[in-house]
């Protein structure tokens, strides 16, 4: 029996020691100690074992369950300790590590450009106008010489939200909210920079885009100011061996009208895939204002005349920079945005 408990303790001693959770230890105090327990057993037999080995039998199993609680309860305490350690390990914070970087935030190159085309037709004397993105028929076309039902309303197809009210084609309609708050004052010198809103989705035409519409009242302006004043434009922008080219076009809302090119900026007017070997690059869409817009806006056309123009920022921003799909300047990736 003697044996027995000896050959008892030097196992529980390696188990405990072995022990690696709380629980593994409470298993091993039940297998030893509990109620049908290894030495509990033992103890329970004290009546069967010899009467001269009684007392030492009992002492030494007494000694064991002692011994083992103890170990039990150190081995316990070890755990927990390693337990905090490792946590504190896992959770402790490092001041000396790099923190996580900032991403400073820039303006996006639509805004640049935008702030840009400002600055230059603020110089020449323009004054920023603002008008409604979603915007009635009558201020998008009819005021504009397109009648209802005219073919040219196909030129530019909109998102409607009644059958009068849709999201503005483009930024023309400032020009007659301008002019009917101004008249009779003049001169009108307005650019009205926003965004438009067109059903067209490819590589270069996106559904919601920014326009800057260009309005010049007032007696005796001419064909040759608007062309004066679109060649300083270009050369601002875009540098000061920029060309402009006008060609024959139309509006309902101008007449005459022109479609208006700057000589290509990737080539400088040799010819390649950008300007499709022309040399030159369309950019605005310009002209007189007709005489139907002034009438109706509360202007004599006998007696004011005027130039309108108006350009896409996007595609005066992708040739800038050199970005050849419209659809980079909408998904937010500062990889991208960034780089400018
Ligand atoms: N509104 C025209 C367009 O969106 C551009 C334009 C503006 C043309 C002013 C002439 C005068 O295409």
């Amino acid at each position: 029996m003697l044996k027995k408990i000896e050959e008892l303790e030097r196992q529980a001693k390696e188990t405990i020691k072995a022990a690696t959770d709380p629980k593994a230890l409470d298993d091993l105090k039940i297998r030893y100690l509990g109620k049908r327990g290894e030495i509990t057993a033992i103890l329970r037999s004290m009546g069967q074992q010899p009467e001269d080995m009684k007392p030492l039998i009992g002492q030494k199993a007494n000694e064991l369950k002692d011994q083992l609680e103890g170990l039990i309860e150190q081995k316990r305490q070890e755990l927990e300790e390693l337990h905090r350690a490792q946590k504190w390990e896992e959770e402790k914070l490092d001041v000396t590590l790099p923190g996580t970087p900032f991403l400073v935030g820039r303006k996006h190159p639509i805004t640049t450009v935008m702030e840009e085309l400002k600055d230059i037709f603020i110089g020449l004397g323009f004054q920023v106008a603002e008008g409604p993105e979603v915007e009635w028929d009558y201020y998008s076309f009819e005021a504009l010489n397109i009648p209802v039902e005219h073919p040219a309303r196909d030129m530019q197809d909109s998102f409607y939200i009644t059958s009068k009210i849709l999201l503005r084609p483009h930024t023309s309609p400032v020009q007659v909210r301008v002019m009917e708050e101004k008249q009779p004052e003049l001169p009108v010198r307005i650019i009205a920079p926003g965004k438009v809103f067109r059903r067209d989705d490819d590589a270069t035409h996106s559904p919601m885009f920014h326009q800057i519409e260009g309005l010049a009242v007032d007696r005796g302006i001419t064909f040759a100011h608007l062309k004066g004043t679109l060649q300083v434009f270009a050369r601002e922008m875009f540098g000061e061996q920029q060309n402009i080219r006008l060609r024959p076009s139309y509006f309902p809302f101008t007449e005459p009208s022109a479609e208006v090119d700057i000589s290509c900026v990737m080539c400088e007017g040799e010819g390649c895939r950008t300007c499709e070997h022309t040399g030159w690059l369309e950019i605005l869409g310009a002209g007189m204002v007709h005489p139907n817009v002034l009438k109706i806006s509360g202007y004599d056309p006998a007696e004011v005349t005027g130039f309108a123009f108006g350009m896409g920022i996007e595609r005066i921003a992708m040739l800038k920079y050199g970005i050849d799909d419209i659809r980079l300047f909408y998904v937010n990736d500062h990889r991208m945005l960034s780089q400018f």
